[in-house]
């Protein structure tokens, strides 16, 4: 979602004259948006700063002055604090507020030169009642795979988790908001589009009639959209799995067999502490009935390990889940404290030493279970939507429906530049553990 928001950040400043650069040093403006999910990813703002001060500190003294500013969760969550340990950012400001970035960066601006290195750079860290969505420029150039937001926030309180206190209250965009949105960036030449939310199948729309349209109601709509390929949604809890939405996977072509419902653990006890409101059997049963509309559908799942009393028996818990499920890819992560949180407030902590053993077990079944999945597909034709350039000469890289990578050697660069953008057939010929090696078909002759 950081990545879409930069995105917009981008959009609404494009009146005010700035463009993208491809270069720090050049930036008029340079925008961290940031993450607080864990410690590690906030820590790392405050390093990237201090290489930003050097380079302001530089700019300044040849006359050209460089705004800083920090967005996203860990401005939400710091807000003045920042300032205090960073004097010479100019903006702070939270997610719900960038629509009132040019407001901000005019203010900024104005006085700039009486502020510098003060401290008193401006905070923005409201919830506005006034949704962002609804004073947001359209987006633009998207590319062939664009992310496209839904749903915001949560109210689900997991009790390890910031979003429901950085992100606020759950808040989802009117249909019509985001149909128009989706015929935007598929007329500006996406093919898929990938909705997003904290806790995207909490989706609950006005819809056009003004009742209350469900995150399966919305994508049975958009997959009826002329040229629009592929349809995919994450992160979903799995309380909000509803079986409209399980049969939408059976009945819905172009919404990809890929499905990321994180689990976070598969021990009841564990995930009665966490507050997540579903015990292992419920997520099995779920995963059953989605494999029962979707036969060939890709699993994939968020873990913490080491949340605060969990024990050994509780740990094998979740490789018990891990073996019975089978995932195609999964993120797993230590627990990692976060202030303001209930769990942090919890005792019987588990010690850094073990949450890294038992992380690296779990890895080690998943990285298994992954790569058996991809070495299944060595040989296999299948569809790729070409988005990226690849790492050699003549090499583009695109996403199977399975949602691997795939990277696709061309034989000419005239070949590789028609494919861009575009569904191609390609046969897969190596499986590495974290993506698919292939050749396009048409160089092969026809697919066997
Ligand atoms: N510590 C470790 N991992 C966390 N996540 C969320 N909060 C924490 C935390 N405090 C993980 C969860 C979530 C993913 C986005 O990040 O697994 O699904
Ligand atoms: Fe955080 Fe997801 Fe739980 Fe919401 S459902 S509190 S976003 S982990």
């Amino acid at each position: 979602m950081n990545a879409y928001d930069s995105k917009r950040m981008v959009d609404v400043l494009a009146p005010l004259g700035y463009c993208q650069s491809e270069q720090l040093e050049n930036a008029d403006l340079v925008i961290l948006n940031t993450c607080h999910i864990r410690e590690k990813a906030a820590e790392k703002i405050y390093s990237e700063l201090g290489r930003l001060r050097a380079i302001k500190n530089e700019r300044l003294e040849s006359g050209s002055p460089m705004m800083i500013g920090v967005a996203g969760c860990v401005a939400q969550a710091e807000g003045a604090e920042m300032l205090r340990r960073a004097p010479f950012v100019d903006l702070v400001f939270g997610p719900q507020t960038y629509h009132r970035l040019p407001e901000m960066v005019a203010r900024a601006q104005r006085d700039m030169g009486a502020r510098e290195f003060s401290g008193r750079g401006i905070i923005d860290t409201q919830f506005p009642i006034e949704p962002k969505f609804d004073s947001l420029p359209p987006a633009t150039s998207p590319g062939p795979s664009a992310f496209l937001t839904v749903q915001e926030g949560c109210d689900r309180f997991c009790t390890f988790c910031v979003v429901p206190y950085t992100r606020g209250a759950e808040f989802s965009r009117s249909v019509a908001d985001v149909i128009a949105e989706a015929v935007a960036l598929v007329d500006s030449g996406a093919r898929e589009l990938i909705l997003l939310g904290q806790n995207v199948n909490a989706y609950h729309g006005v819809s056009p009639a003004g009742g209350e349209w469900r995150l399966a109601e919305l994508i049975r709509e958009l997959a009826e959209i002329p040229n629009l390929e592929r349809l995919r949604y994450t992160t979903s809890h799995p309380r909000d799995m509803t079986s409209d939405l399980i049969r939408a996977h059976g009945e819905i072509e172009i919404l990809m067999p890929y499905l990321h419902l994180p689990v976070q653990s598969g021990s009841d006890r564990v995930l009665s502490a966490m507050n997540r409101q579903h015990t292992s059997e419920n997520y099995l049963d779920i995963i059953e009935a989605v494999r029962a509309a979707r036969p060939n559908i890709a699993l994939s799942s968020d873990f913490i390990v080491g949340h605060p009393g969990e024990t050994e028996e509780d740990f094998e818990d979740t490789l018990t889940l891990v073996e019975r499920v089978g995932f195609a890819q999964a993120y797993s992560f230590k627990y990692s404290p976060r202030p303001g949180t209930p769990a942090s407030a919890m005792e019987d902590i588990v010690t850094e030493d073990e949450k890294s053993s038992r992380l690296a077990r779990l890895q080690e079944v998943l990285n298994k279970q992954q790569s058996q999945f991809n070495e299944e597909f060595v040989g296999v034709v299948l569809p790729v939507l070409i988005d990226r350039k690849g790492r050699d000469e003549n090499q583009l890289a695109g996403r199977s429906p399975w949602m691997q990578a795939v990277h696709v050697d061309f034989d000419r660069p005239e070949s590789a530049q028609l494919a861009y953008g575009k569904t191609i057939d390609v046969r897969i010929m190596t499986a590495r553990p974290n993506s698919l090696a292939a050749l396009p078909l048409n160089k092969l002759g026809s697919a066997g």
